[in-house]
């Protein structure tokens, strides 16, 4: 199946189902049924197989899937031996966290540079790569051709820095930065991350169970 008739929720998934299959892998599991899949996964059954049957062949009755083959098929739909050149913007206490703890070419991307504004930061390396300052961006983005900018900058400085990176070629945006960048540039990729989201949706799970026990 072409991977843009795949749809979003299936998309949403494909990463969670992906870390779990090599788990399995590491563990040395060769091949899974669905019901074991779906305990594991906390999803029903009929979802996984539907959710893999979009993308291939991989499930067999009575076999299960081919862990490794499924992984890899999964892998090759993420993109992941792809490695996108990639930049981060800010390099204050967000953005040198994620240079330095998110392995960028296990998920598809290899981190090229890192920019800020502040000249008491730039030079300093971080993820053995050094800061450079945002003036030099677009001489950088002519020479590397970066296509994924992970944004870890104050909102307000947002706007103009995102108008910058689409014009120097960026198709993709890492966002932490609480702007939203899709109602300008609706032609590019937006992953908007919100860790407060995160931590207030456990809030009200917390509060729930305190409530009703
Ligand atoms: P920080 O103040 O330590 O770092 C921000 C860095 O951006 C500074 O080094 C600053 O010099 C640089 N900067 C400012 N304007 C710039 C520009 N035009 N070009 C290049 N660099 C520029 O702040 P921190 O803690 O690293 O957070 C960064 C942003 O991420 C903040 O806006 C914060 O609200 C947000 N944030 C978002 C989270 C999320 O889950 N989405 C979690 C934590 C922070």
């Amino acid at each position: 199946m072409p991977k843009n008739s795949i749809s979003e929720s299936v998309i949403k998934r494909l990463p969670r189902y992906y870390r779990f299959l090599g788990e399995l892998m590491n563990s040395g599991v060769e091949r899974i049924s669905s019901g074991q899949l779906s305990e594991l996964m906390k999803l029903t059954a009929s979802q996984i197989r539907q959710d893999l049957n979009c993308f291939g062949g991989f499930g067999q009755q009575g076999y299960g899937y081919n862990v490794a083959g499924l992984r890899e098929e999964i892998g090759r739909i993420l993109g992941v031996d792809r490695q996108l050149p990639t930049i981060i913007i800010g390099a204050g206490n967000l953005g040198k966290a994620i240079a330095a703890h998110i392995n960028f070419e296990t998920r598809g991307c290899v981190l090229k540079g890192i920019f800020d504004i502040d000249p008491k930061i730039t030079g300093e390396t971080v993820a053995d790569i050094a800061v450079r300052h945002i003036d030099e961006l677009e001489k950088f983005c002519r020479d590397k051709k970066p296509v994924v900018a992970v944004l870890c900058i104050p909102k307000a400085a947002t706007q103009e820095i995102a108008d910058r990176l689409v014009d120097l070629g960026i198709r993709a945006f890492w966002n932490f930065s609480h702007y939203d960048l899709s109602a300008k540039h609706s032609s590019v990729a937006v992953e908007n991350v919100h860790l407060g989201d995160s931590l207030l949706t456990l809030t009200y799970r917390a509060n729930q169970m305190t409530d009703n026990g």
